[in-house]
């Protein structure tokens, strides 16, 4: 194990984790002035949970102005609309509510009333120039992260694939992470953020080690990192045992609360570090069947797995997450073959489809998701071994047949 100390951690300036800890919104979001603008999901905008909340924040003398109009998959236009609105409202904060779309849409909304628009002009790495309006963002989905997150993604219909705009300057201001806004969310919600965020912890673990340019402009995600390193396996065991159980009981507290923090730590975790070819594959596979991210990332997990693994130090970090998802095989082979296979198992307990032909992909389209997936350069950096378009191919035709199906009964 290398004995080096080399990372970058941006976060926000404030977090608070805990059932209850949005009572903290008033008072933190007075200290960046009176009116707020709050982007509310529209299933949560209807809770009771949130009209208390909102009371809450009027009574405490702040100015809120309520939108709902976050659209699926975010597209480009539509947020350059939420922009000019939010530049004519001009807000000292913006109050995000909901799951990562919610999340990402509030920090793109802040970016635009800050700077002016069109989005494209932000599209990729550090090309926003500079502090935005700043974001206090509450999830009610466990699973992006995006409440500690540099980046937003989007779609433009001048694109192919989804869009990532990521900045430093998009890391919100501050987080409350409460895990009584998740209560109650739906099986299939709750499956399909939950393991994205073990997806996150795994690839950030298992991350190459970029060397930062420390004397010129660092890059956005920094590779392994010491301070993933730590925040990721702490959060793998609590994701692996705690999704099944809110995916069966929706109503189980302890369950959110564990979810809610470990994906709270997933997004510290791969914030700094990036993810890799996971993400890098569902973005063709999501374009093509239209289906949710996590639902693609987790599906796809195992199959990176088996393909990156041989490398001794890719192996001992492999080894490692499959002892935090409790495996206590003696070697480090068994314990990567355990981790694998305790992913296989989660993805079939929580209900995802254990193909990529379960999602309509065909064998045809194989070979250009592969294209695709290596196209997206900054994705395929973070991968702890050389991507080519054969490497990417085989995870893709292991996943489309459910190599790894079988293992979910072991
Ligand atoms: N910025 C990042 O770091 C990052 C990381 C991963 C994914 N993402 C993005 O996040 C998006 C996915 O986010 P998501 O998985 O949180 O889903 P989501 O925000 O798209 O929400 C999915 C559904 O869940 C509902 N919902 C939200 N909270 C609920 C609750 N408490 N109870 C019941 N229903 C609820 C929403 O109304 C919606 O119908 C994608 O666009 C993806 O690209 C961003
Ligand atoms: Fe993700």
């Amino acid at each position: 194990m290398s004995t080096s100390a080399v990372g970058t951690l941006r976060l926000p300036a404030r977090i608070h984790v805990g059932e209850g800890s949005r009572a903290q919104l008033p008072t933190l979001l007075a200290g960046y002035g009176r009116r707020a603008l709050a982007l509310v999901d529209p299933y949560v905008a209807g809770t009771p949970l949130f009209a208390e909340l909102l009371g809450a924040l009027r009574g405490a003398g702040l100015e809120v102005r309520v939108s709902t109009d976050v659209q699926p998959e975010l597209p480009a236009a539509s947020l350059d609309a939420s922009g000019d609105l939010a530049r004519a409202y001009a807000p000292d904060v913006i109050l995000a509510v909901g799951g990562g779309s919610v999340l990402d849409a509030a920090k793109l909304v802040a970016l635009l009333a800050a700077h002016g628009g069109p989005l494209n002009r932000y599209y990729g790495e550090n090309a926003v120039p500079g502090p935005v309006t700043p974001v206090v963002a509450v999830p009610t989905t466990a699973g992006t992260g995006s409440e500690v997150t540099p980046v937003a993604v989007v779609s433009d219909p001048d694109r192919e694939l989804k869009v990532g705009i990521s900045s430093l300057y998009l890391v919100p201001a501050a987080a409350v992470v409460d895990s009584e806004l998740a209560l109650g969310a739906p099986a299939g919600v709750t499956a399909h953020s939950g393991i994205d965020a073990l997806v996150h912890v795994v690839e950030s673990y298992t991350a190459a080690p970029l060397s930062p340019p420390w004397d010129g402009v660092l890059p956005v995600f920094t590779g392994r990192n010491v301070f993933s390193d730590t925040i990721a396996l702490e959060a793998a065991g609590r994701l692996a045992r705690w999704l099944p159980v809110a995916v069966r009981d929706p109503q189980h507290r302890e369950a959110r609360a564990n979810l809610a923090y470990g994906s709270l730590l997933g997004g510290m975790s791969f914030g700094a570090t990036g993810t890799h070819l996971s993400h890098a594959l569902q973005y063709p596979v999501g374009a093509l069947t239209h289906t949710p991210h996590g639902l693609g990332t987790g599906l796809l997990l195992p199959y990176v797995l088996e393909a990156i693994r041989g490398e001794q130090e890719t192996d001992r970090r492999l080894a490692e997450l499959g002892a935090a998802l409790g495996s206590s095989a003696p070697s480090t082979a068994g314990r990567v073959d355990d981790a694998i296979s305790a992913i296989v198992r989660i993805n079939g307990e929580i209900g995802l489809p254990g193909s990529l032909a379960d999602l309509g992909v065909t064998a045809d389209q194989l070979s250009r998701i592969a294209e695709l997936g290596l196209a997206s350069a900054r994705l395929v950096a973070i991968a702890p071994v050389p991507v080519t378009h054969g490497l990417l191919l085989g995870i893709l035709e292991r996943a489309h047949v459910g190599a790894l199906r079988e293992r979910s009964t072991r």
